[in-house]
């Protein structure tokens, strides 16, 4: 009998290069200042040569195999959420499992955005608890860096992104004793905003060619976004979803130990918090030094929680996200 499903491991990884403010402003009309009282980002890493989002993914999900006690071989299906596709046809998880030693097992490239994460953990959730796969390799993984516009024109959005990865193994509980485990997992989404936060092109919508050079001359492949409406957005779906999510679980807000919330924009999570009224020293940050690496900021969270002792045998942990969609989602976990 399956109890529950629960993360035995957690990983992450990230380029070796960083990228301070400094250097963005030597690009474009920005300051160091304007970003870290905006968004509270201070540095990001930028892949270089020989690096992709299969080496960052690969990174990430040996730690977490490891971790968890396994070997590659062990696991049974890969889930992969990212927006940022090494090639769009067919996706990442493809070349991710071409450099890990496992068997011909399914890959999946899901496409949840910033929420992906929680989307991969609640599918990987089913499967598990199902009988499905019984190792399935969660991974958040981004490359940002290679499609942003570094000039003036796209300083709004340029600002927020960074690169890398972060993966978890999902496994079954049998032991009906053992309390641990992913206790619930909600996920939520409205297409009528899919344009607020978007790239236009390559879009196979667009006849008689998905990209024209006139479109990459316009700018239509970089990210746009309307920072203020997100923003709003965010700071609303957010705490909805994540006292559903408690709520669901039989859990009061008072006895989560940690929450780790999308590093999007630290303004929005401190509002976040502070509208739910959590303490300051139950919310972990990484934006400072990572930027937003969407699909990967929740998993990179989980791993340096886990890693610096902040997340220990028996605590709760609640993770919750908002992003492009839009999409948003909480998990509960017993750690
Ligand atoms: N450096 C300097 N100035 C910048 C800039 C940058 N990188 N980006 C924008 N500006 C300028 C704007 O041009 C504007 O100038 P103007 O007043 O002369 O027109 C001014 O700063 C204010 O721009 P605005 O977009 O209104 O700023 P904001 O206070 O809304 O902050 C964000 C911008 C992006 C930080 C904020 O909207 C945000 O965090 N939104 C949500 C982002 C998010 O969560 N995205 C991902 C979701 S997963």
């Amino acid at each position: 009998m399956i109890a529950r499903a629960k993360i035995t491991g957690t990983g992450m990884s990230v380029p070796d290069r960083v990228v301070r403010n400094d250097e963005l402003a030597s690009l474009m009309d920005t300051s160091d200042e304007w970003i870290r009282q905006r968004t509270g980002i201070e540095e990001r890493h930028w892949i270089g040569e020989g690096e992709s989002p299969a080496t960052l993914a690969q990174g990430a999900a040996r730690q977490a195999i490891a971790d968890a006690g396994l070997e590659e071989r062990d696991i049974d299906c890969i889930l992969l959420s990212t927006l940022s596709a090494q090639h769009d046809f067919p996706g990442t998880s493809f070349f991710l499992q071409d450099r890990l030693d496992v068997a011909e097992v399914p890959c999946i490239d899901l496409r949840a955005q910033c929420s992906g994460f929680l989307y991969g953990l609640s599918f990987a959730d089913s499967l598990v608890r199902t009988g499905k796969y019984e190792r399935v390799l969660v991974v958040g993984c981004e490359v940002h860096s290679t499609g942003l516009d570094v000039s003036t024109r796209g300083r709004d959005v340029a600002v927020l992104f960074g690169d890398g990865a972060g993966a978890v193994v999902v496994e079954p509980v049998r032991d009906s004793d053992d309390p641990s485990g992913i206790l619930d997992v909600r996920l939520h989404a409205q297409g009528r905003y899919a344009k607020k936060l978007w790239i236009e092109g390559p879009s196979s919508a667009q006849v008689p060619a998905r990209l024209t050079h006139e479109d990459v001359d316009a700018g239509k492949i970089f990210p746009k976004m309307e920072g203020r409406f997100v923003f709003k957005h965010a700071v609303t779906r957010m705490p909805e979803v994540l006292r559903e999510a408690l709520e669901a679980a039989s859990i009061k807000l008072a006895d989560v130990d940690l929450f780790l919330f999308h590093q999007a924009n630290l303004r929005i999570n401190e509002y976040v918090a502070g509208q739910l009224e959590i303490p300051p020293e139950k919310l972990l940050h990484n934006i400072q030094r990572y930027g937003n690496c969407s699909a990967g900021s929740i998993p990179m969270l989980l791993a340096e929680a886990t890693r610096g002792d902040r997340l220990r045998e028996g605590q709760l942990v609640c993770m919750t996200a908002f992003g492009s969609g839009f999409t948003w989602a909480s998990a509960v976990v017993r750690w």
